[in-house]
């Protein structure tokens, strides 16, 4: 018999099946808009339980596995010297390479200690893009943040592959303008999040290296979402196909020389993180530090059950077979987005879909918050909660106290790690079409309380009219 030659489409798939499933509410659109009403147009401020389909964030909205549920039970919560404390070193070592693991309660307990250890007032930080709460940290620290990205990263159509490279000019021009001594390391950050979620390439990192190395100037690795940044890596660039996405994860940790984690996210686990650091002397200064900041350092803010889930879910996290399905899941949105001819940002990112709020509303100035509106209406039309990326997130500038205006103006729809099913991903598209179908109707906002810090999280507005 004749072999067929004919080949047929091989779908992937979540690679795990559904033990424990939780309810969700549903809510008429009558008692949406009241509820957003009542949280100034915040999504931040609405409660969950008032949410359909929660896209807020992926940090710390993971589904975990039942062999991270298993190991919560194996929790060892002594004070000092947990077990689980030394599993999670050891993982952390094997899989990313670092030597040294001061464990912190979520990312920004790292970015504290971080900051308050290698910056001086009046240094500069290069970074490819900011992040709030890193920069924050490096302004409490006095340190000012320089947006060293490549140009395509402020522009969301651009179809660079690997928009959170680093313009290697700009970092030039930066280092000889202030001098290396005045810049304490370069914060490289992987699956770039406020450019919506895109990849810095190997090629670009290795250059990275040799130009701080030449300099003498440390990197400082923001791995919160280290394994999306690899499978884009495997999938994009020359010579990585055949890699696994573990083998590409400890290469990139081996061309920096310390990290910051935010375990919330790829690591799958609703709380934790962790510092790791190479030079001896900067892990004994944060050992001391994080006693002060977060507790001692063998849990770092974390209970005993929280590391062993964290070890587990590290493994987990940079399996081939799980970044597929996440990253596909991303992709299957955002595809239906753009054939529905909505502007979102692209490439698809690594960790959700980014709307084009000044693309979606160009009849609303940066200055009435078209990104915030946005989120606002997407929730009242079918309880979807997004975020807004934009000028409010942006917050203002330290000198002048005007807005930073960003480029970039965007409401995410961040997906959780193995929560949500295609199904979702289709009622999640159909209410953005709806909303998109009566964009001209949609009116601005006005704010009427501002935080002084992250203003994005607790700021209020009201409608214009
Ligand atoms: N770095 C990046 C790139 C992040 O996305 C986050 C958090 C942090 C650092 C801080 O970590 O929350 O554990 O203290 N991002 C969340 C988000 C809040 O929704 O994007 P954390």
């Amino acid at each position: 018999m004749a072999k067929s030659t004919k080949t047929t489409k091989r779908s992937w798939a979540e690679p795990y099946k559904i033990k424990m499933v939780e309810l969700l509410k549903m809510t008429t659109r009558e008692e949406r808009e009241k509820m957003i009403r009542e949280a100034g147009y915040n999504t931040f401020l609405l409660r969950s339980k008032d949410v359909y389909i929660d896209l807020l964030t992926d940090s710390g909205t993971s589904a975990m596995s039942d062999q991270q549920w298993a190991g919560m039970m194996l929790g060892d919560e002594a004070y000092a010297g947990s077990e689980n404390f030394y599993h999670l070193e050891e993982t952390i070592q094997n899989y990313y390479g670092y030597k040294y693991v001061i464990p912190c309660h979520q990312g920004r307990g790292a970015e504290n200690i971080i900051s308050k250890i290698l910056i001086k007032p009046g240094d500069i930080i290069p970074g490819n893009m900011y992040f709030t709460t890193t920069r924050l940290h490096q302004e409490l620290a006095g340190g000012t943040f320089v947006d060293v990205i490549v140009d395509e990263a402020h522009d969301p159509v651009n179809l660079h592959p690997f928009k959170g490279n680093v313009d290697l000019q700009k970092l030039t021009d930066v280092i000889k303008r202030y001098g290396a001594e005045k810049i304490p390391y370069v914060c490289i950050a992987t699956s770039v999040n406020m450019a919506g979620g895109q990849p810095i390439s190997m090629e670009n990192l290795k250059a990275v290296r040799k130009l701080t190395k030449k300099h003498g100037i440390r990197i400082i690795h923001d791995m919160t979402r280290v394994a999306e940044n690899a499978w884009f890596i495997k999938m994009r660039e020359k010579g990585y196909a055949n890699k696994t996405t573990a083998q590409i994860v400890k290469e990139i940790c081996s061309y920096t020389d310390g990290a910051t984690m935010s375990a919330k996210k790829d690591a799958l686990v609703n709380i934790g993180g962790f510092l790791a650091i190479n030079e001896h002397d900067i892990y004994e200064e944060a050992s001391n530090m994080v006693v002060v900041y977060e507790g001692l350092h063998t849990y770092g803010g974390m209970a005993g059950r929280d590391m062993e889930a964290m070890a587990i879910g590290i493994k987990e996290s940079v399996s081939d077979n799980h970044i597929r399905a996440r990253i596909g899941q991303v992709e299957y949105l955002g595809h239906k987005l753009i054939d529905a001819g909505v502007p979102i940002v692209q490439p698809i990112g690594g960790h959700g879909i980014f709307l084009d709020a000044k693309k979606f509303l160009p009849h609303i100035p940066q200055t009435a918050f078209p990104a915030q509106t946005l989120a606002a209406e997407i929730y009242v039309d079918s309880g979807v909660r997004s975020m807004e990326r934009g000028i409010v997130s942006a917050g203002r500038n330290k000198v002048t106290g005007d807005h930073y205006y960003p480029e970039l103006e965007l409401v995410r729809l961040t997906i959780p790690r193995r929560v949500y099913t295609q199904a979702h991903m289709d009622v999640i598209s159909e209410s953005i079409e709806e909303v998109f179908l009566n964009r001209k109707k949609i009116k601005g906002l006005k704010m009427i309380y501002e935080p002084k810090y992250l203003r994005f999280f607790q700021a209020k507005f009201t409608k214009l009219k």
